[in-house]
């Protein structure tokens, strides 16, 4: 009797846990899934532009500066959540794990810079770009 009741329980644990998993990889936002096919020039040249105006008061590549040093992002984190932390970052910093240890360490909330998916998305052909070097 007792480990028919159980094992509902532990199933539940189990997808819960699976799904908290996820979540917290990809971020927390609009951007559910993105797929990377060849690294595209023109887009990551939009987006070197967009960072450069709107970025570079808080990041560099190599040294913090407001906010963490960027190279290697692509590297530790998915798109998607690079993607996410871009598009909605207060919301990141409360409640997804590896954005709010960030907050923890650089005190300062990053905030949304008015960029919409599409430009998002350009800038990480960028740090693509960047991290390839
Ligand atoms: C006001 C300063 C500020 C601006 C402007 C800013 N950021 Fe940030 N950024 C931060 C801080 C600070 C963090 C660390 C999280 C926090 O404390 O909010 C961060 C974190 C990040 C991260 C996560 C880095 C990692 O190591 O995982 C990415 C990616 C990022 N920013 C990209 C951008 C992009 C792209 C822009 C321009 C659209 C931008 N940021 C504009 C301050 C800023």
């Amino acid at each position: 009797m007792k480990t028919l009741v159980l094992i509902p329980v532990l199933l539940f644990a189990v997808l819960f846990a699976a799904g908290c998993g996820s979540d917290e990889e990809i971020g927390i936002g609009p951007v559910k899934k993105v797929t990377l096919g060849a690294f595209d020039k023109s887009l990551s040249e939009k987006g070197r532009t967009i960072f450069d105006q709107k970025c570079v008061a808080c990041h560099k590549f190599d040294s913090k500066l407001v906010g963490p040093p960027l190279k290697g992002v692509t590297q530790r984190r998915k798109p998607e959540w690079i993607m996410n932390m871009i598009l909605n970052p207060e919301q990141m910093t409360k409640e997804d794990v590896a954005a709010k240890q960030l907050f923890g360490q650089y005190l300062t909330q990053m905030t949304f810079q008015n960029v919409s998916e599409d430009d998002a998305r350009s800038i990480l052909e960028y740090f693509r770009l960047v991290d390839s070097n």
